[in-house]
């Protein structure tokens, strides 16, 4: 819904200082984030993950919304040893509008 991806907008401030999203989005301290939500993990062309990160990935990880729910919450309990240095969203309801707002942006 619109004020949920609105919301998810303004959260995703937080996250602005690593990922770029939207029209001629790059791969910066993090991946671009364009489609990830549903997207397998560790998958987009260009960017060089970790070692954790990269083993999730070939263990299938795929960021479904109960992956990304898990991982925002607390990225370096979810993979351990993930360069992704955020401590996470404390709030569930920021993280819920966050994932909207990231689904709005699926291509
Ligand atoms: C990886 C989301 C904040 C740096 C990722 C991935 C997602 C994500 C979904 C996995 C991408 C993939 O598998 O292709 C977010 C969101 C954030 C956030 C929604 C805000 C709530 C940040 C911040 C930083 C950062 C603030 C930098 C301080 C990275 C890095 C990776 C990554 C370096 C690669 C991790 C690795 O290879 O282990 N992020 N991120 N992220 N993010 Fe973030």
């Amino acid at each position: 819904d619109a004020a949920l991806i609105a919301k998810g907008e303004t959260v995703f401030k937080k996250c602005s200082a690593c990922h770029q999203v939207g029209e001629g989005a790059q791969n910066k301290v993090g991946p671009a984030l364009n489609g990830i939500v549903g997207h397998p993990a560790g998958a987009i062309d260009g960017f060089r993950y970790s070692n954790p990160l990269k083993k999730a990935a070939e263990d299938g990880l795929i960021w479904d919304e109960a992956a990304l729910t898990q991982f925002l919450s607390k990225p370096r309990d979810f993979i351990k040893g993930t360069k992704m240095s955020f401590a996470g969203l404390k709030k569930d309801e920021d993280i819920a509008a966050v994932i909207a707002y990231l689904r709005s942006l699926s291509p």
